[in-house]
């Protein structure tokens, strides 16, 4: 992990790397049984190098601990892109400059992050919101409708007869818009804590 991150750290394969202030690598055990995946840094993740530790950051891990039972450090957190997606790449120190990553770059990083799911090898990984899901999963479906399902990530990364489970749920910034959806999310929490206490999908 140490000489993939150090790859992360030096990676110029899109315009991302040429701009962001800090590679966002991931974080957490890499012996998770469960990795949790978001679309990619912000600002403060960019500041931090380090994975949700902006507003919603501080709800994911709130999350975690209320209805999981679990700290930051016992799963596995990490982004499809590593670095921040910038409207205005020349001007990092800037708020409100976030934008999702394009295809391009998603395409460009999501090599690293299969090396990183080979090295933890999860029982599951729960994407965050609708960029992850629909990368991860290759479907074309909002994330209300395939949210609380699960789902076998389309690649067999240990082998045939070994699919990592994927369960999608919504993006914690989006329950800071909408508390509304954060009694969906309990729901698909408690799943995933099922799915871990048991080894089974319920
Ligand atoms: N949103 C994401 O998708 N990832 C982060 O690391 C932070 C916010």
């Amino acid at each position: 992990m140490e000489s993939l991150s150090e790859a992360v750290g030096n990676c110029r394969k899109c315009g991302l790397g040429h701009a962001r202030l800090n590679a966002v690598f991931g974080v957490g055990d890499c012996k998770a049984k469960v990795v949790f995946v978001g679309e990619g840094p912000g600002f403060q993740e960019d500041h931090q190098g380090e994975p949700f530790v902006g507003r919603s950051g501080q709800l994911l891990d709130k999350i975690l601990e209320t209805v999981l039972g679990l700290k930051r450090s016992e799963v596995y957190i990490a982004n499809i892109v590593k670095c921040h997606p910038m409207k205005n790449p020349e001007a990092p120190e800037s708020h409100g400059n976030d934008r999702p990553p394009t295809t391009e770059e998603m395409s460009a990083c999501r090599p690293y992050l299969e090396e990183q799911l080979r090295f933890i090898k999860p029982a599951c990984i729960v994407t965050l919101g609708s960029v992850p899901t629909k990368v991860l999963l290759n479907i074309d479906k909002g994330i209300s409708t395939v949210r609380g399902h699960w789902y076998d990530y389309p690649v067999e990364l240990f082998g045939p007869g070994h699919p990592i489970k994927v369960l999608p749920t919504y993006h914690p910034a989006a329950l800071l818009r909408n508390p509304n959806l954060k009694r969906d999310t309990w729901e698909d929490m408690k799943m995933l804590k099922s799915f871990l206490e048991t080894g089974k999908i319920s």
